[in-house]
């Protein structure tokens, strides 16, 4: 039985909290719910929300919007190493990997507090502080929303690479990621490289981290950064950072010699965009209820009661600024509806 609802209220669904309506929206919380929806809007144009953390409303969805609320968590396979878990695609992505680290697990830890869902987090093959999800991840499930086939795709099928997945290419808007698996160590390797975790865990008194101490410090570090969006609206990063040639960057070295980089092999290299955003002055740019956050210049927010076109029109602007004085395009990374 489906629970079908009219102009359906999206304010408190997407966390830029852009006020916009769906005119149907179902929320699917089995696989059976969810043929059921492609049975009984069969040919009609279907959009997937999860957790809203990677979209801009830009109008009313005419679309039929189907919200995954799949749930379920269990243990599909288990050896003397690891773990094969194997998560519905509407779980929270933060409960999901608390969870994980409550039985001592590693793979996610790293990858603390990203909001949004499970089904969510293959599309963008979401990242942060030294880990990707494709490090830990074995397969996923997914429903062909015009057919209502059940399809698996490998690792490989899938496509991965940095915010990239077939997800937001050729299988684009076409499957309804269901369940993902996930393979994780009983033995964690544990890494702290990245940024700040090693210096906070020292700063802590902590010298040799179990995955609860990564966790920890992720967070720590993530609510020291990132505009949580309970207080302000925002999507996290908004564009990628982007991939130049090593010339390119030699060339920009000369004016900006504190220009930050790292390595995207060979003979490119990887710029941030919040360096770039806040060198060409956007940092805590500010009109009506939009803007660029003040810690991070690279989330745009909205204060109150911005509109997701004033957030794409300043995108816009700060893109045309960015190509203008660094001859470098900005790829947006949240989706625009
Ligand atoms: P949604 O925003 O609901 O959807 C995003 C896209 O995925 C849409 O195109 C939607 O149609 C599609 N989609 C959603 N669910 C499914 C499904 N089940 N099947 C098929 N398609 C689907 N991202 C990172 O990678 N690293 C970060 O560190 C990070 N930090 C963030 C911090 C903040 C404060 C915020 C607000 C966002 C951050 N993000 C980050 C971005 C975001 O959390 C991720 O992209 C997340 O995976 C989006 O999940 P969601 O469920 O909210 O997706
Ligand atoms: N920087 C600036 N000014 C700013 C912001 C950043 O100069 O206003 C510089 C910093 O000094 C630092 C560099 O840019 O040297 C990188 O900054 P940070 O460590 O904050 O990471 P980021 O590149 O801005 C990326 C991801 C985040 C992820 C973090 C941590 C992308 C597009 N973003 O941000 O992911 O959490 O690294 O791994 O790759 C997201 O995708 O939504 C997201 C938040």
């Amino acid at each position: 039985m489906l629970d079908i609802y009219h102009d359906y209220p999206l304010l408190l669904l997407n966390t830029f909290g852009i006020q916009a309506q769906a005119k149907t929206c179902v929320f699917i919380e089995s696989p059976q719910q969810l043929q059921e929806s492609i049975t009984v809007f069969a040919g009609q144009h279907k959009l997937i929300l999860g957790g809203g953390s990677n979209v801009v409303l830009t109008q009313s969805i005419e679309s039929v919007l189907l919200v995954n609320r799949i749930k379920g968590i269990s243990i599909t396979a288990e050896d003397d190493e690891w773990i094969w878990l194997t998560c519905g695609g509407g779980e929270i992505w933060h409960d999901t990997v608390m969870y994980t680290i409550n039985n001592g697990w590693g793979g996610l830890e790293n990858l603390s507090l990203i909001p949004g869902t499970v089904g969510a987090a293959p599309i963008q093959n979401i990242g942060a502080y030294g880990a990707e999800l494709k490090d830990s991840f074995v397969e996923l499930t997914a429903v062909n929303l015009a057919s209502g086939e059940t399809i698996v795709f490998t690792h490989s099928d899938c496509k991965f690479g940095y915010r990239e997945s077939i997800f937001k290419h050729e299988a684009k808007g076409k499957f309804f990621i269901q369940s993902v698996t996930f393979k994780l160590a009983k033995k964690p390797i544990i890494k702290t490289q990245y940024g700040d975790i090693q210096q906070t865990l020292l700063d802590w008194g902590i010298s040799n981290p179990g995955v609860a101490d990564v966790s920890k410090a992720v967070i720590h570090i993530r609510q020291s950064k990132l505009p949580n969006p309970a207080e302000i609206g925002n999507c996290g990063s908004f564009f990628k950072n982007p991939v130049i040639s090593q010339e390119h960057f030699n060339f920009l070295l000369l004016s900006y010699p504190s220009i930050k980089s790292y390595d995207a092999g060979p003979g490119k290299v990887k710029v941030p965009a919040g360096w770039l955003i806040e060198t060409a002055g956007w940092k805590g740019f500010r009109e009506g209820d939009y803007g660029v956050h003040e810690k991070q210049a690279l989330v745009l927010v909205n204060y109150g009661s911005a509109t997701g076109s004033n957030i794409i029109a300043l995108a816009q602007r700060i893109q045309a600024d960015v190509l203008h004085k660094f001859q470098i395009p900005l790829e947006m990374e949240v989706n625009a509806w």
